[in-house]
Order: structure tokens, then sequence, then C-alpha cells
């Protein structure tokens, strides 16, 4: 009778023991298909038999909202995307006008087409506005995109000796009329003599300016060489025209050797050049050799160094 129950006893442990075994079993099959499952539904997978790799599809999935990711999978490998997200200064933001910009202009490179959208150039200047930030301090941006309202005056302009300006007397924000005694003793020290001879200008003085030109050439002409008034840093008193005793030449500035000094040097002063030639596209200007911007020295060292202009910079680094 006692060995009956025991056997009774060892097989419902069996059982047990075997119900146990199964039920881990399906646990561990069920997860293992489940995650097969959730895999083959992820944007991970679904890229990757696309044919993007591993590196191209994290990419995809940190800048493309799902909807973005369910389009990009309709349709065939998209290089060119690709390319664009690995641009040194892509901005999520502005995906779209990127590959917009793209269609109309596939000729441009994409370090350009990155460039020119940052900065607004897909739009047409002076329909796209903004009202600039004037608590950047000495990082104010004016551009053709970019404006000040027409009673901005900077609070802490002063008027410069007039050893360093020739012309009508002269006046910047203090911090730059700093910078540039240390530029101009440093460029004195090597036989060359800076002279400035534009760098405050009210609103009313850029209005004049502009229109001197605009009645003398023409719209078009006039915006290649002078901003309209509102839209120029001249206005922020952080900007100067800056040329050389024996070369006053809009002309002829650029072979001299006040200009390759300043090209070379101005950065370690916190200027930078601010129409370079072949930025036309950026800046909206033609080349100025004499027009020079402080910034302060981190961030001219930075737009010197790795050659690009103020507005880029701005969009990536200030903006952003
Ligand atoms: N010449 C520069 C662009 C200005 O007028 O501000
Ligand atoms: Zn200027």
């Amino acid at each position: 009778m006692r060995k009956r129950k025991k056997i009774r006893l060892k097989k419902q442990v069996k059982l047990v023991l075997c119900l146990i075994v199964f039920i881990i079993l399906a646990i561990v099959i069920g997860k293992s298909i489940y995650k097969d499952h959730v895999y083959k539904n992820s944007y991970e997978y679904k890229l990757e038999v696309h044919g993007y790799s591993a590196d191209e599809v994290k990419l995809l999935i940190k800048n493309l909202s799902n909807k973005k990711l369910d389009e990009l999978l309709e349709s065939e490998k998209n290089d060119v995307l690709i390319s664009l997200l690995k641009e040194k200064y892509f901005l999520k933001k502005n995906l779209d006008r990127y590959l917009d910009y793209y269609d109309k202009h596939k000729q441009t490179e994409l370090s350009q087409i990155i460039a020119i959208v940052n900065v607004y150039a897909d739009y047409e200047t002076y329909e796209h506005d903004i009202d600039t930030d004037i608590n950047k301090d000495e990082l104010i941006l004016c551009n053709k995109y970019y404006k000040l309202s027409a009673d901005y005056e900077p609070d802490d302009l002063v008027q410069m000796n007039s050893k360093y300006y020739y012309g009508d007397s002269q006046s910047v924000r203090q911090e730059v009329y700093d910078a540039f005694i240390d530029m101009w003793n440093a460029a004195n020290e090597e036989g060359i003599y800076l002279i400035v001879n534009s760098s405050y200008r009210t609103y009313a003085d850029q209005d004049e300016v502009y229109n001197s030109y605009k009645d003398s050439y023409g719209e078009k002409e006039a915006d290649a060489v002078a901003a309209r008034a509102g839209y120029s840093e001249h206005q922020t008193g952080l900007a100067i025209d800056v040329f050389s005793k024996d070369n006053t030449s809009r002309a002829t500035f650029k072979e001299s050797l006040a200009y390759s000094w300043l090209e070379a040097n101005a950065y370690k002063y916190g200027f930078i050049l601010r129409y370079p030639e072949g930025k036309e596209n950026i800046t909206g200007y033609g080349a100025e050799s004499w027009h020079y911007r402080y910034v302060g020295k981190d961030v001219a060292e930075y737009i010197y160094e790795n050659d690009i202009t103020f507005d880029e910079y701005y969009a990536y680094f200030i903006e952003k």
C-alpha cells in the first residue's frame, strides 16, 4: 500500500518537472520568436535589408522621423541623403530644404548646399527677414536675412584716435577698439601702417551709402557691394573697413603687403575677413579685401582655420 503511494508520488513529481521544463522551453522559444518578430519589424532590420549599412542605419534613425523612414523604404537606397547626413555642418531642421535645393541644383556640391541652406541663401535676399538677436554681443549677425531695427545703436561706442583713420572721424565698440589697437601695434612692428576709413554707421548713414550706390549703378550693383539700411554690420559697431597708409584703394588693396598681413594675422586679434573671395553665394556680397569684422578671438580662430564664413558659423554654432 505504502509502496503504491510512493510510486504515484514519484509519477506526479515527474509530471510536474516535465511541465516546468515545458513551460521554460515555451517561454524561451516564445521569447526568441517574439524578439525575431520585433526585430524584423524594426527600422534597423528593414533599412539593412534595403541596403543601408549599420552606420548608415544609425544615422537615418537619429535624424529622420518614422514617417520619413517609411517613405525612404518605399524607394531605392538614397545615397544623396546619406551623404548629406554625413556632412560636417548638417542640421536636422534643414533636411527638407537641403533635399529641395538638391533637386533643383543637382550639380552643386553637397557641402555647398548645406552652407547655402544653413544661411538661408536658398531664399530670395531681403524676402526672408529675421530680427537679429542683439543680445549676442560681439556675435550679432547682420546679413541679407538678419536685420537690425532702425533705432539700434551700440551703447559702448568710442571715438578712434585720429592716427587710426583718415577722412571722417570713426567710432567702434570699446572691445573692438582695444582689439584693433593690439592689431595695429603688431602690424606696425612689421612696418605696416593700418588705417580705417569706415566703421560704425547709423541706419541713416547706411541708407545714404546704399542709396548713393543705387543712384549711380542701379539696385543690382548696389546690392552686390553695400547692405541696405538695417542689414549692415557697420551698424553694430563691430565692423571696420581697413586699408594701409600707402594703399587705400579698393581695387588694389588685395595686392598689398598689409592685406597679406591682415589675412594671416587678423584672427589672432579677433577679426575675420568678412566677405572673402569664393564665398559670394554665402555672404551675398562681392569680395571685400578691406572689410573686417570683430567676433572675438576664439570664434575668429575657428572661422579662419575652418575656412567658413561668419554666416555659416552662426547658423551651426549659435542659432542651432
Ligand atoms: N559693404 C558692406 C556689405 C556693408 O555695406 O555693410
Ligand atoms: Zn565695410
